[in-house]
């Protein structure tokens, strides 16, 4: 007998699933987590014939949300999340069942991609998501020295303001100025509105002490032109004042940038700022002249993406290379993929078409969604991940997918 997987009927069934394999604690805000930015036609559930009686086998859910690609287009994706099996019904193909439904359904609503947090690396590699970004957490000590002399004359006109996240009007204009800046800033993920109201949702027993969270905005002639969300934590040692700022998300083009982060370093009672979330190319590493100008610096993985529609995405972006490979692509999950294509790029635009010439390269689409926002894939062939028959070929299609600069890290959604 096959899994069961379809929209969920009982959104307290949902969410009772959700809340033990999570294993957190629970509280009456779960609910308001549910409904903000994940709309009730996007929670699916599947039921194993031999699975648990009370609850669902397993869970999934998407958030409507946009992705920015290189070049600036702002194009819509699936945002996967809420993934999750009952811990009795896990390896048995529940949630392999689940991703099925999930590209099927993706494809059929015409949406060509797929993208996620992973919770851990080994899950979804072979369901053909990429690691498309790459994030760094960065520490800077109080009072840091930026250095960018070409950007003074612009820093100049910009002014910052705090204002605290669950007021009124923050988080549209939050997304307001995130979806203005995503195409200057490819990889930026645009959620819902709901969804920026959920990034404001606290209560006071996920509070517990610590200060809302605020957000900083950089304001050029009246106009928000980026931000950065925080929070700071009192700390006194021996008899300093020594407290930090953690911020999170940080959206805004270089002189913004620039004019929040000299803020941040100095904020008073404080002795440190964490960066959580910034990309591999963010110009603070430029600013501080390396990593040793920061106190730590670690990586991670951040947004994953999957090419649902292979022949639809390829064309979406711009190209920063010329190529014509001919390439087999390998996808179990997304059988309509799978097979011989022309992937080609000429002065940016590109195009792909099913061909039965021979292939050049080989490789699992997961190496497309790798690439697809500009993070270099070209070190896959020694790493023996791709499979190569014409010498070169695969350096001119990874060259092509390559960008200048990193992709922008989002937060987990
Ligand atoms: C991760 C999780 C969803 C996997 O569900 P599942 O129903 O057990 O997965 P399946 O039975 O469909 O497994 C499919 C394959 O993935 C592998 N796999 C599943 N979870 C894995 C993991 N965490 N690490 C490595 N491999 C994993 C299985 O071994 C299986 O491999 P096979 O096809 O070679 O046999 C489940 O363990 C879970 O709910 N974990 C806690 C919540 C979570 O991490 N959710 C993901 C949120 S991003």
């Amino acid at each position: 007998m096959s899994i069961d997987v379809r929209p969920s009927a009982d959104a307290a069934a949902y969410l009772a699933t959700d809340q033990l394999i999570w294993f957190g604690e629970t509280s009456d805000a779960d609910a308001e987590h549910m409904r903000l930015g994940l709309p009730e036609d996007q929670r699916f559930v599947a039921d194993a014939p031999d699975g648990p009686e009370d609850l669902h086998s397993g869970i999934y859910g998407v958030r409507p949300m946009e992705v920015s690609l290189p070049g600036g287009s702002v194009v819509p994706v699936a945002g996967l999340t809420w993934v999750g099996v009952h811990p009795d019904a896990r390896r048995r193909g529940v949630l392999t069942a689940m991703m099925t439904d999930h590209l099927a359904r993706t494809r059929a609503a015409g949406t060509a991609l797929s993208v996620l947090h992973a919770s851990e690396t080994g899950i979804y590699g072979r369901f053909g998501y990429g690691t498309a970004v790459l994030t760094h957490q960065v520490t800077l000590g109080r009072g840091t020295t930026f250095t960018a002399p070409e950007l003074e004359e612009e820093v100049a006109r910009i002014s910052t303001h705090l204002a605290t996240m669950a007021d009124p009007g923050v988080t549209e204009r939050m997304r307001a100025c995130q979806l203005a800046l995503a195409g200057d800033l490819p990889g930026t993920i645009v959620g819902s509105p709901d969804f920026y109201s959920l990034l404001a949702l606290e209560t006071p027993e996920t509070l517990r002490g610590k200060e809302p969270r605020r957000i900083l905005f950089a304001r050029r002639e009246g106009e928000d032109v980026g931000w950065v969300g925080l929070r700071r934590e009192h700390k006194w040692s021996n008899a300093r004042p020594s407290g930090s700022v953690t911020a999170g998300l940080l959206c805004a083009g270089p002189a913004a940038r620039l004019a929040l982060l000299r803020r941040l370093v100095d904020v008073d009672l404080t002795g440190s700022v964490k960066l959580e979330n910034i990309g591999v190319d963010d110009p603070v590493h430029a600013w501080v002249g390396g990593p040793r100008g920061t106190g730590d610096l670690q990586t991670w993985d951040s947004t994953w993406v999957r090419l649902v529609d292979v022949g639809a995405a390829w064309s979406l972006r711009h190209y920063e290379d010329d190529c014509d490979v001919v390439v087999e692509v390998a996808d179990r999950h997304a059988p309509w993929n799978a097979g011989r294509w022309r992937l080609s790029a000429s002065s940016g635009t590109g195009t792909a078409t099913r061909t039965d010439a021979e292939a050049d390269v080989a490789l699992d689409v997961a190496v497309l969604g790798a690439g697809f926002l500009g993070h270099p894939v070209g070190g896959r062939l020694r790493a023996g991940l791709v499979r190569e028959h014409r010498p070169g070929a695969y350096a001119r299609l990874a060259r092509a997918m390559r960008t200048l600069v990193a992709p922008e890290p989002s937060i987990g959604f």
